[in-house]
């Protein structure tokens, strides 16, 4: 069956020599694109490959099981089309051994494949997410009485600031949370060390990756401010005003006091001008005392 394809999907579909990562909303023909993308592959003329060489990953089984059915019946349409070609007799023969999984399954079976290397029982089975968390619970509370055994003052200190000298759930909460986070990273450890590594500076507080967050988004946030002011007040007669005290009540009473910064402000002294005082707060803000 011949499909007109949209231009972003002949993209996806023609797009060769590198990684590709589609990105597209449910329903938009993702999966129509890669099974093209594979029977393409499977019976280009050049440089064919073999379905059996192919590796097709999902996230569930049932989107392996569809991507399977669906590249059966693309294969056997042209199949229909092309009914003595030897290649995809071949290949019909061959999907039944193809690699179309679940990542878990693809998983499993490359290390049962492999057990031998890795010095683990060829018997091993996935766990249930519930065995999972018991086991997890069991591991956090074996590390927690060690921890509270060898009486780490920084692990105390922690204790403490989490758990304010009651039960430690908030603390064991906050393991197990930060454990689940960095899984998704591919080397946890490492991207847990490197984060460590940004707290053991002595630059000021305003300096750090966080110090800057916090800057930047003041920074965006008083320029709103001050369009949104210079948009829709009505021009400032002078700075002795109702309206000017108010608004110099807001840049040097109110943001210091929610941002511990302290803007700088210079009025300008010509009433038609009043408003450069809004544009010359400089964003860089000061640290106040
Ligand atoms: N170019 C096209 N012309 C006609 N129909 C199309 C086209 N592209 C996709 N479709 C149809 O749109 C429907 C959804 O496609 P598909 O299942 O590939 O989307 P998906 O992005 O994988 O969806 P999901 O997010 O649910 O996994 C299917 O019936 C498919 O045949
Ligand atoms: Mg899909």
């Amino acid at each position: 069956m011949s499909r007109q394809w949209t231009p972003e999907q002949r993209h996806c579909i023609d797009a060769r020599g590198g990684t590709v990562l589609v990105s597209a909303a449910a329903g938009s023909g993702k999966t129509t694109v890669l099974v093209e993308r594979v029977i393409r592959r499977i019976t280009d003329e050049q440089h064919p490959v073999d379905a059996d060489r192919l590796l097709v990953v999902t996230f569930t089984k049932a989107a392996a099981a569809e991507m399977k059915q669906r590249l059966g019946k693309a294969l056997a349409e042209q199949m229909a089309a092309h009914p003595h070609d030897r290649r995809l007799q071949r290949q019909q023969m061959l999907l039944p051994r193809a690699h179309i999984s679940t990542v878990h399954s693809f998983c499993s079976a490359l290390l049962r494949e492999n057990f031998h290397l890795l010095d683990i029982s060829p018997q091993f089975k996935v766990a249930e997410d519930a065995d999972v968390r018991t086991m997890q619970q069991e591991a956090l509370a074996e590390v927690m009485e060690a921890a509270y055994e060898a009486r780490d003052p920084a692990f105390l200190a922690l204790a403490e600031l989490l758990s304010g000298g009651r039960d430690d759930r908030k603390l064991t909460e906050a393991v197990l949370r930060l454990y689940t986070f960095i899984q998704s990273h591919p080397f946890p450890n490492d991207w847990l060390q490197a984060q460590e590594a940004l707290y053991a500076t002595n630059a000021p507080i305003a300096n750090t990756t966080w110090g800057q967050t916090v800057r930047r988004y003041v920074s965006g946030t008083l320029h709103h401010g001050v369009a949104m002011l210079r948009k829709w007040l009505p021009p400032m007669p002078d700075r002795c005003s109702p309206i000017a005290s108010s608004w110099k009540y807001w840049l040097t009473i109110l943001i210091p006091r929610t941002t511990g910064m302290t803007p700088s402000i210079c009025w300008s002294s010509s009433p038609s001008t009043g408003w450069a005082a809004c544009a010359s707060i400089r964003t860089s803000c000061s640290k106040s005392g």
